[in-house]
C-alpha cells in the first residue's frame, strides 16, 4: 500500500492521430493503457498483455510497436498513430476498405493491430511478397479468419498504392 501511494504521477504530452494530447500516468502505466484509459483512445485492444497476440499494436514515430509492452511515459513527445488516425475524414482508408473487401474481420478484436502493423510495412515494404506478408502477420494471433482473406487484403493494398503511384508523381511533377 505505502508502495502504491509512492508511485509518483507524471504529467506527458504526445501527438495522437495529428493531435497534442495531455494525460497523467504513474511510472507503470502502459502505452496502452494511457491511449485507452486516460485518453479515451479505445480503438487499441488489449488482449495477452505480454506482446504475443499484437492487438495492441500502434505506430510510434511511424514504427508498430507493441503498446503494453511499452511504458507510456517513454512516448513522451512521441508521435502516436492508431487505428482512429486511419480514415481520413468519414472515408475509410484503403487498408480498411480492402479489409472489408476481402472479409478480412469477423470478430475485429485483433483488426486495429493488424492494420497498423499493415500499414507501417507496407510503407518500408511496398512489393510484398505473399510469404512476406504471412511473415508480418506471424506477429498477429487472429481466431477468427485463418489469415487467408488479411494476406489478400495486404496484397491488393499494396498493388493499387503502386498502380496509382506513377500517376501522382506525375501530378506532382506536372
Ligand atoms: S496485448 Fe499487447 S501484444 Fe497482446
Ligand atoms: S477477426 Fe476475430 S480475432 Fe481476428
Amino acid at each position: 500500500m505505502k508502495a502504491l501511494e509512492q508511485r509518483s504521477r507524471t504529467m506527458i504530452s504526445i501527438q495522437l492521430n495529428g493531435q497534442t494530447r495531455h494525460g497523467g500516468c504513474d511510472n507503470r502505466t502502459s502505452l496502452v493503457d494511457f491511449l485507452r484509459h486516460e485518453l479515451g483512445a479505445t480503438g487499441t485492444h488489449v488482449g495477452c498483455e505480454h506482446g504475443v497476440c499484437g492487438a495492441c499494436t500502434v505506430r510510434v514515430d511511424g514504427v508498430a510497436v507493441r503498446a503494453c509492452m511499452m511504458l507510456a511515459a517513454q512516448a513522451e513527445g512521441s508521435r502516436v498513430d492508431t487505428v482512429e488516425g486511419l480514415a481520413r475524414s468519414a472515408a475509410m482508408s484503403d487498408l480498411q476498405q480492402a479489409f472489408k473487401r476481402r472479409h478480412a474481420l469477423q470478430c475485429g478484436f485483433c483488426t486495429a493491430g493488424i492494420l497498423m502493423s499493415c500499414s507501417d510495412f507496407l510503407e518500408r515494404l511496398p512489393d510484398p511478397t505473399e510469404t512476406e506478408v504471412r511473415e508480418m502477420l506471424s506477429g498477429h494471433l487472429c481466431r477468427c479468419t485463418g489469415y487467408t482473406n488479411i494476406v489478400m487484403a495486404v496484397l491488393d493494398v499494396a498493388a493499387s498504392r503502386r498502380a496509382s503511384a506513377p500517376a501522382e508523381r506525375k501530378d506532382h511533377h506536372a
